[in-house]
């Protein structure tokens, strides 16, 4: 039976180089707890962490994971997303902690191994990305090297595979909404579910424990089919003192159109956008996009196709998702990344990630901030800036069609759309098409064995994933191959035998029509 307690009273009993696998979700009950304990008694030291998705406060303030940004406190981290938690980078580059990057999706699907004793998680997604144990095993700082291989090639049936090995679980810190008599927990309030049901029975079955912070208690029996994570998998609750220690994301208290009590009018969130660079990108994906279409956006420039598809009619035509386990609706974008408004269904994290390896989603776009001539491209580290993978490997290796979408350059462009016409006044400081990447976030190299459509995405052309490798298949208005796009490339890309113009409609103030 589940006992009832404060933050402080369930951190002090985690016990040193306890494994603590954390739910990345606004629990601003609880995590603080973990340092206010630490600092005051010297323990729970030593901790191992690990979380799958990056939600952070954009800054160094102390909340979402920055809580775990401590030295001593915390040993190893374990991680799909860091970015978005600056005192979490800030510690992986000084080499203050150990610190591993494996795929969003891997990690709740590993959870989920864990629980049911199986030999870790097996799975292709990660291959010939900074992963893969033959490139850098994931490892983010130089501390870490020397450390174990947490992941390993194998072969199955003649194919290669990754083994993302089994660790044992100490402990669970899960988010609910009520917790009834019995320890039952409800999560119909929350507007993510994640993986909190895998972390908890992980737990449970390597003989740790269960702490999970809930908006209120309930006096009676939960209905059965209300209740997500069964009592028998939790053993301490921690109530949150108001809905701010408990909001639904770092940024928003509570938006009931999250949750479906209320219909959010998306009218004012989708205004048309400017005809700009980004607009080009974004139309001229959504041109490959078809009625019927489960897609993915990720976050930057691609947020904006859900702008061009309401202008063009057709949003109600296309199911957008998020990784997180959120259908249909409005993905939230920016700082609220995660959630949706008017959303269809709210599934786990892991379901979600089972659906898209295998192959459920029909299209991604994502941003880009380096290529090469092979088709790898590189989101999760720039210079010395960790960022992590986030969900970018699961959804990018096993999308039917990938679309790439991001300026031609970074850092200062100066680009303009006029007249039908792409008017560049100038490129950014950053080339963006580089000899060589400084991770590997996606391999060009098992996309092309995949098989899958892939195309990259600029304001002033586009290229496709050849066999052979990046191949220029279209150019815009206005544009000058060899002064626009060769001689501002570090390496030089297959040109196709006949290079089209990008549709002239992109480039017109107009809404462009598609219909189909
Ligand atoms: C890669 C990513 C940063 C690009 O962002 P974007 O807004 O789409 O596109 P931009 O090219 O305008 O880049 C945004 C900023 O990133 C920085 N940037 C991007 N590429 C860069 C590069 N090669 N070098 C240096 N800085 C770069 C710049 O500061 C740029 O802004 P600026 O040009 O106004 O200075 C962004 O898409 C991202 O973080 N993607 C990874 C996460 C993701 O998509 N996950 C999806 C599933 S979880």
């Amino acid at each position: 039976m589940a006992i009832v307690m404060t933050a402080d009273e369930a951190v002090k009993r985690i016990p040193d180089g306890a494994t603590v696998l954390l739910e990345a979700m606004p629990t601003e009950e609880v995590f603080p707890a973990f340092y206010r304990i630490y600092e005051a008694t010297g323990s729970p030291k030593d901790l191992t962490i690990a979380w799958a998705a990056g939600i952070g406060p954009f800054s160094t303030e102390a909340r979402g994971m920055n809580h775990f940004a401590h030295p001593g406190m915390v040993k190893r981290m374990i991680l799909g997303h860091a970015g978005l938690n600056h005192n979490i980078v800030k510690v992986i580059a000084n080499n203050e902690v150990e610190a591993y990057n494996l795929p969003q999706g891997v990690i709740t699907q590993w959870f989920r191994e864990i629980a049911a004793g199986r030999p870790g998680l097996i799975t292709r997604v990660g291959l010939g990305t900074f992963v893969d144990p033959r490139i850098e095993g994931g490892k983010l700082n130089e501390r870490t090297r020397a450390c174990e291989d947490l992941v390993e090639v194998i072969e199955i049936g003649g194919r290669e595979m990754l083994r993302y090995k089994p660790i044992k679980a100490d402990v669970a810190v899960i988010r609910g909404t009520t917790a009834d008599p019995e320890g039952n927990i409800t999560l119909e309030n929350e507007a993510l579910f994640m993986e909190s049901l895998e972390a908890a029975m992980a737990a449970k079955n390597c003989g740790g424990f269960v702490i999970a912070q809930v908006e209120g208690l309930r006096d009676t029996s939960a209905r059965p089919i209300e209740v997500r994570i069964p009592g028998i998998m939790v053993d301490i609750v921690v109530v949150a003192t108001s809905r701010k220690t408990h909001p639904h994301t770092l940024f928003v208290e509570y938006d009931p159109s999250y949750v479906g009590d209320e219909i959010a009018d998306l009218s004012q969130a989708l205004l048309p956008m400017p005809l700009t660079p980004e607009k080009v990108i974004c139309r001229r994906a959504f041109l490959e996009l078809k009625k019927g279409d489960l897609i993915n956006l990720g976050v930057g420039i691609p947020m904006g196709i859900a702008q061009v598809a309401r202008e063009e009619g057709m949003l109600k035509d296309i199911t957008m998702t998020t990784e997180i386990g959120v259908i249909g609706g409005l993905p939230q974008g920016g700082k609220n990344f995660g959630p949706a408004q008017n959303p269809s269904a709210i599934i786990s994290q892991t379901a979600m990630f089972d659906y898209y390896d295998g192959g459920g989603l029909n299209a991604t776009c994502v941003g880009m901030a380096q290529v090469d001539a092979e088709g790898n491209v590189n989101v999760s580290r720039l210079g010395a800036n960790v960022i992590g993978s986030g969900g970018f490997i699961n959804i990018t290796q096993n999308a039917s069609e990938v679309m790439f979408c991001g300026e031609f350059s970074a850092v200062g462009t100066d680009i303009a759309v006029e007249e039908g016409k792409l008017v560049i006044r100038k490129d950014g400081k950053a080339v963006k098409f580089v000899e060589k990447v400084g991770q590997i976030t996606f391999s060009g190299t098992v996309a092309r064995e995949e098989g899958h459509k892939v195309l990259f995405i600029t304001e002033r052309c586009v290229f496709k994933l050849d066999k052979a490798g990046l191949m220029l298949i279209e150019v815009a208005p206005g544009v000058d191959i060899e002064k626009d796009i060769l001689q501002r490339m570090h390496f030089k890309p297959l040109i196709a035998s006949e290079v089209k113009s990008m549709t002239p409609e992109i480039f017109l103030p107009d809404p462009m029509r598609k219909t189909s």
